[in-house]
């Protein structure tokens, strides 16, 4: 059964447009029709075709439509959390320090391999829950907390029972996030081991739940060397990469997304002229972290301008994990967007919607455009810029879907 349905009195509806890149449309007065969860016209509530006029009416209350905010980058799922450490950096350790003393991502390994499967779906849940509740309305979340081959596969297993449970998520196998105690000083022979042998063992135990494979290449983890056998064994089996690249430093990161066509770079504080113009012409899009600089008391900014005026597709997303950003508040990504990284206020909203849902391979989110999925945020604020102005403001946003 298909249902309809009109949303009018509208202040507004700001959307990006999927057809023109960077252009933002913004309609005053506007109607939006529904059918069977999709977009199927969009403008000035005067112009609403007659067909729509006798349907079920939602009232908008006088606010501002946009579409569900996508997350491209989290780490949704593990135990524990970092409290301590983060405490222990603010008396002036740092995250380098931390990790080299075997904390950092490897106390959140220690807590990760100690949950169940259920706690890991009800911890998801829980997580996603708040997403949800502040416009997240799709992200993509990845393993790597795990390292054995025992712990991702919980994880994976886990991810499945969300899809099942309706969220919508695009998965990602992340088991090179980090060497594991059990491979200390042998990069590369856990590399392979992630390659050869855990990465389609991953797939045929879980086939269709993961859509993406990624690595953290960085000085002291992975080299691009390492990265690449781990990304081309992904491809193999048919997952389309993603990458944590020039985090820390520039380690040839974008130039090797580039290389093989990745979907995303991520991170790139240190991104090299060279890769972002490699990452132009080649179309991967640059998803820009902002909160993890902020969470980790750094000053080094991605150059989001620079990849802009390179012809980059730029996202932002939150990195979402115990470590390097503790936050569920994409308000707090499109402000650091606007306030940090220079974007206006259309670049960052396109880069909350539109171009991670692209770097995801999803051309019907991100957009309210007709054939758009709901569901279809509803803000109660003058205009949409408030979101960004009043930058202290905890907005939510009606949900329709
Ligand atoms: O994306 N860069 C690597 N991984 C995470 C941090 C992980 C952690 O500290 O737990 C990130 O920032
Ligand atoms: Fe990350």
């Amino acid at each position: 059964m298909t249902t309809s349905a009109v949303i009018v009195n509208l202040a507004g509806v700001v959307t990006p447009d999927p057809a023109r890149p960077w252009v933002v449309d913004c309609f005053e007065n506007a109607a939006i029709a529904l059918d069977g969860g999709r977009v199927a016209w969009l403008g000035r509530a005067v112009d609403l075709p007659a067909r729509w006029r006798d349907r079920e009416r939602v009232d908008g209350k006088g606010g501002w439509a946009s579409p569900g905010f996508v997350d491209g980058h989290t780490h949704l799922l593990f135990g524990g959390d970092r409290s301590q450490e983060f405490n222990r950096r603010l008396h002036g350790a740092s995250y380098a320090q931390i990790a080299a003393e075997g904390g950092g991502i490897r106390e959140t390994v220690r807590a990760t391999r100690q949950a169940s499967l259920e706690e890991l779906v009800a911890l998801g849940e829980e997580r996603l829950d708040k997403l949800r509740r502040k416009g997240v309305v799709h992200l993509e979340a990845k393993t790597g907390y795990g390292l054995s081959l025992e712990a991702e596969l919980r994880l994976l297993e886990a991810y499945g029972e969300l899809k099942r449970r309706g969220w919508s998520l695009d998965v990602t196998l992340m088991p090179a996030h980090d060497v594991p105690e059990e491979f200390q000083g042998d990069p590369a022979g856990y590399a392979r081991v992630v390659a050869e042998a855990w990465q389609p063992e991953l797939v045929r135990r879980h086939p269709g739940v993961a859509g993406f494979c990624d690595v953290f290449v960085e000085k002291g983890v992975f080299t691009a060397e390492q990265g690449r056998m781990v990304l081309q064994s992904g491809k193999a089996l048919g997952l389309v990469p993603r990458i944590h690249a020039d985090e820390f430093g520039s380690t040839g990161g974008a130039e090797l997304a580039a290389e093989l066509g990745a979907a995303s770079a991520d991170h790139l504080m240190f991104a090299s002229d060279r890769g972002i113009r490699a990452m132009a012409q080649a179309g991967v899009t640059a998803t820009l972290l902002p909160a993890t600089t902020l969470f980790l008391g750094m000053r080094d900014w991605a150059p989001a301008r620079k990849m802009i005026e390179a012809g980059c597709r730029v996202a932002l997303a939150s990195d979402f994990n115990p470590g390097s950003c503790a936050c569920l508040d994409p308000l707090l990504i499109l402000r650091l967007g606007c306030l940090q990284l220079g974007m206006t206020f259309e670049e960052a909203l396109t880069a909350m919607t539109l171009h991670p849902a692209r770097s995801l391979g999803r051309a019907d989110l991100g957009h309210l455009h007709p054939g758009a999925l709901g569901p279809v945020l509803i803000w109660q604020v003058k205009h949409p810029l408030d979101l960004v102005y009043w930058m202290g403001e905890a907005f939510v946003p009606e949900i329709v879907v």
